[in-house]
């Protein structure tokens, strides 16, 4: 049983504070979960609770949030069994009881979910992937990237927000970090022989002042050649836009590169990536409000490459199925931050699977060192994770995490690959 829940604040990699929950078992097991947080968040994510106090923090206090767990929380939950993770979950809800999480906070609940969760795998002796998911619990996802950052995560005029690398070709989960690995710096040398910054952004990807896609496409495919891989072939392209960022007034407003594109032109400006650039999968290509250009999008490219709702779906399992209903898409992106639930994340997952989606663990641009999310990719067995670049801890430390899980499955590993992409 539960016998105490602490929360601190911490920092996160921007620097900001952020959640961190410590849950105790009468046994001793201790459990300890940081929450991540984002830059470009989807309208419908659950709230993050800030204290808004312009004069600490820069109002992104989070002291509400710390004290919630202290108090409400810890007494809802002491004496409670860590094992009884759906139950726990409801009461969190119940105890918050808004839709949105916005009393109690989703950092404040989140924080608690997982820490209860990693408790009980330490109680049980397990491996967090183990507990979770159960002797099937196997395969390491596909790996998606982020090698050069835009949009909101990083301060060069680049409009969309990611650009990242997917090693399908790959044999193991070992294999394809360091087939990104020797990609990203090639990508680093070939930045700064053409004169471009080689800084980082939000997600440990470059950030040079590039203005288009194709240029980024360009670089990225040039470093995937001469570093000896085939693109296409050994790497894929992935794309995140996160397009609801700079969707205004029924317009994709592209204002690093000073042009305006309609939903329609925009989305024949990314069909025609898609059909000049390798590219694999493309994460928001379509505004979180523009659902009938999602549709367009779907219908045309769907059966081409994989589409990846990120602010259209906010791990909600209602707007999943509602998703999975209109033809938005065809695939879930998960962040439990944007559910604040273990238990509600796993629903989430589920019924995009039996809609014939792929699922896409993820990260947040705003991380710590936590590694869970590594591990609830191989427990879904969900095939594929976003998890930023292949340099900075914060982002680094999720695919260290699935170098050990991999080496402690031995001959039992699989990795996901290719096979893990939605293709229609
Ligand atoms: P975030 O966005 O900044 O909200 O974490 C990342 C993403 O769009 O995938
Ligand atoms: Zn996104």
């Amino acid at each position: 049983a539960i016998t105490s829940v602490t929360g601190r604040r911490i920092l996160d990699s921007r620097g900001n504070p952020t959640v961190e929950v410590d849950v105790e078992l009468a046994d001793g097991s201790l459990g300890r979960a940081a929450v991540p947080s984002g830059a470009s968040t989807g309208a419908r994510e659950a709230v993050e609770l800030r204290d808004g106090d312009p004069a600490r923090w820069h109002g992104k206090g989070v002291d509400r949030a710390v004290d919630h767990v202290n108090t409400e929380i810890a007494t809802a939950v002491t004496g409670r069994e860590a094992e009884d993770q759906a139950g726990l979950d409801a009461t969190l809800i119940a105890l918050d009881g808004t839709p949105a999480k916005a009393r109690l906070g989703a950092n404040a609940i989140l924080g608690v979910s997982l820490a209860a969760a990693k408790a009980a795998a330490v109680a049980h002796r397990l491996p967090l992937h183990r507990y979770v998911g159960g002797v099937e619990a196997r395969l390491l996802p596909l790996p998606m990237m982020n090698i050069i950052n835009g949009g909101a995560h990083a301060d060069n005029p680049l409009d969309f927000q990611e650009f990242m690398i997917a090693p399908v070709g790959a044999k193991t989960f070992a294999e394809a970090v360091r087939m990104g690995s020797e990609v990203f710096h090639t990508l680093r040398a070939d930045l700064l022989a053409a004169g471009h910054s080689t800084g980082v952004g939000d997600e440990g990807g470059f950030a040079p002042a590039l203005r288009t896609a194709e240029e980024a496409l360009e670089f990225v495919v040039a470093a995937v050649e001469r570093t000896g891989y085939r693109p296409g072939e050994d790497i894929g392209l992935v794309m995140d836009p996160a397009s609801s960022e700079f969707f205004r007034d029924g317009v994709y407003d592209y204002a690093g590169e000073g042009v305006r594109r309609t939903p329609r032109e925009h989305a024949d400006y990314l069909a025609g990536l898609v059909d000049g650039y390798p590219i694999v999968s493309i994460e928001d290509p379509m505004a979180e409000d523009d659902l009938e250009g999602w549709r367009d999008l779907t219908a045309r490219v769907g059966g081409r490459c994989q589409l990846t709702g990120d602010d259209v779906f906010c791990t909600n399992e209602t707007l999943v199925r509602d998703g999975i209903r209109t033809g938005v898409g065809n695939s879930v992106l998960v962040k439990v931050n944007q559910i604040g639930t273990l238990t509600e994340a796993l629903a989430t997952v589920g019924t995009a699977r039996r809609g014939g989606y792929t699922v896409v663990m993820s990260h947040r641009s705003g991380e710590t060192e936590d590694t869970t999310i590594a591990d609830l990719a191989v427990a879904t067995s969900c095939g594929q994770i976003k998890t930023g670049s292949l340099s900075r801890s914060d982002r680094t430390a999720k695919y260290n995490q699935l170098i050990r899980i991999e080496e402690s499955l031995g001959e039992r590993a699989l990795f996901a690959g290719r096979e893990a992409l939605a293709r229609g």
